[in-house]
């Protein structure tokens, strides 16, 4: 397409340039308005769209773009891109949230805060959806739903209720170190910029040489924890609902950028059999005299984006995005939350949500999903929908295979289902069926169907295609595979001896 000329006047949003944008065309100058005023419509109708539904919980956040540099060695832990030398960058973006709170909520009231980070890295975006607290109020994803029910209003009088969270609490008890911690002051924290964030959740790191560590990760704030008081948070709620988002806008434009030193904690799976906690129970926490803390490197955040809508409440963090060299762990809640989120960001933005700019890999992305509501990425163009194909260079790269998981006594991995004696048999039951159950007339009919079906094969890949299914004619029925090869003037000798039989 030519390079569309660009100009500064008014437009309707498919660039009719326009004059009226505050009086309707009207009979008379009392009204009434003329139908024919689309562009009144128009104004309307994308005003009733502005809303997306806003995330089920953390829907009150504040996000910006920064960078994670690496301070310290850690590929001995993992072969992930991102920690593969000392002072490699990489671009990120990082929001921040309250969880119980609607949208226009205020910051500070006491809550855990979200701490997520996308990581836009060469082998795709790794998300790490954490919270500023190592654990939390729930060891099963079944139980979640219910817990954030206590923490959201109540089904009559629409308000927040201590009953109901007190109810809750008090018949959880595995609720009981997160309670603890959410009623001690760094329950309020004092903005964004003064606390830390953990992935609370224990997640794998896997080497050069396929071995796995588990790990927990720990964002510790180079500006030093601060706190409100119950008393200070109150009072900062009824001056400032927007503290935190305030705070971390004003602090980044005024060129006073946020650090934050990003550590691990390291446990082998020998490790992870013997020690005496469950070291996948999100309730609980590693002792660091054991499990000393990692340096592993720095972010920093220093640009706020342009605008909020299309960057903050568009962005889409999913615990099931990681990378090669980095991976899940049997926790039963990281495990609900991978099928979780994804849902959730189809439900709130689209099946297509990958392709908002926040939320693109700026890297490769090659698959065969196509089509669905707001497609704007060339949606493959010409190139083939399904795989596999004859036709198109995308490669399975057999060195990103991860290494099975030895679990209990058994091993979690990707089983080839046609590997064991008997499942790769695709040919027995047809023989069979074709000699045994069909009648001559149903066989006839069968062949010419093939011969006609197959008959449509086009293109340049058309020989190499023909000569494939057909060897899977042979290989059921001989005289099947030489009537269809017939049929389509295929020299049959030739195709046999390409198939390695000989007459
Ligand atoms: C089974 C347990 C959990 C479920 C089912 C769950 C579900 C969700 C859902 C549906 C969202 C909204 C996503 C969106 O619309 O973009 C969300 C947001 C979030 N959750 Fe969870 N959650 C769980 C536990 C946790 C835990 C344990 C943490 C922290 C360790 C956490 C941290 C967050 C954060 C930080 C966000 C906001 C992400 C953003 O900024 O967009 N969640 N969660």
């Amino acid at each position: 397409m030519a390079e569309e000329k660009k100009h500064n006047k008014l437009t309707t949003a498919s660039g009719r340039v326009y004059v009226e944008n505050e009086n309707s065309k009207t009979v008379g100058p009392k009204g009434p308005i003329l139908l024919e005023d689309y562009i009144l419509h128009e104004k309307m109708a994308h005003f009733n769209r502005e809303r997306i539904p806003e995330r089920v919980v953390h829907a009150k956040g504040s996000g910006a773009y920064g960078t994670f540099t690496v301070t310290n060695d850690i590929t001995q832990y993992t072969k992930a891109k991102l920690f593969n030398k000392v002072g490699k960058k990489t671009r990120i973006f990082a929001r921040f949230s309250t969880v119980g709170g609607e949208k226009g909520s205020a910051d500070t009231e006491r809550d855990p805060r979200g701490f997520a980070i996308k990581f836009y890295t060469e082998d795709g975006n790794w998300d790490l959806v954490g919270n500023n607290t190592p654990v939390f109020f729930v060891k099963d994803p079944k139980k979640f739903g219910d817990f954030i029910h206590t923490q959201k209003r109540d089904p009559y009088t629409n308000c927040k209720s201590a009953t109901m969270m007190w109810d809750f609490w008090s018949l959880n008890p595995e609720s009981l170190h997160q309670v603890l911690i959410l009623m001690s002051d760094r329950g309020t924290p004092d903005g964004y910029r003064h606390m830390d964030g953990f992935g609370s959740h224990t997640f794998s790191m896997i080497n050069a040489k396929n071995e796995r560590v588990y790990v927990k990760y720990h964002f510790k704030t180079a500006q030093g924890i601060k706190n409100f008081t119950d008393e200070e948070a109150a009072q900062m709620k009824a001056k400032d609902m927007d503290y935190a988002q305030r705070d971390l806008l004003e602090s980044i434009d005024q060129g006073n950028y946020p650090k934050w030193n990003l550590k691990i904690q390291v446990m082998t799976v020998e490790q992870s059999k013997k020690v005496d906690f469950n070291p996948f129970d999100l309730t609980k926490v590693w002792p660091h005299a054991e499990f000393p803390l990692i340096d592993v490197g720095v972010m920093e955040l220093h640009q706020n984006p342009d605008n909020y809508f299309q960057d903050v409440e568009q962005a889409a963090f999913a615990p099931a995005h990681v990378v090669d060299g980095l991976g899940y762990s049997p926790d039963k809640m990281l495990q609900g939350r991978l099928l979780s989120y994804p849902d959730a960001h189809r439900y709130r933005l689209g099946a297509n949500y990958e392709q908002i700019p926040v939320n693109r890999c700026p890297y490769a992305v090659n698959n065969y999903q196509r089509d669905g509501a707001m497609r704007i990425d060339g949606n493959g163009g010409r190139q083939p929908n399904y795989w596999p194909n004859s036709f198109d260079d995308i490669k399975v790269d057999e060195s990103y295979r991860e290494p099975s998981e030895q679990l209990e006594d058994t091993i979690a991995d990707w089983y080839d289902r046609n590997s064991k004696i008997g499942d790769n048999d695709h040919y027995s039951q047809p023989r069979a069926l074709f000699r045994d159950v069909m009648t001559q007339e149903e066989q006839d009919n069968t062949i010419k169907n093939v011969i006609n079906a197959m008959s449509g094969i086009s293109g340049p890949k058309r020989d190499e295609i023909v000569n494939r299914q057909l060897c899977h004619w042979f290989r059921m029925d001989e005289e099947f595979g030489s009537r269809v090869a017939g049929g389509l003037g295929v020299d049959v000798n030739s195709v046999m001896e390409s198939m390695g039989f000989s007459h």
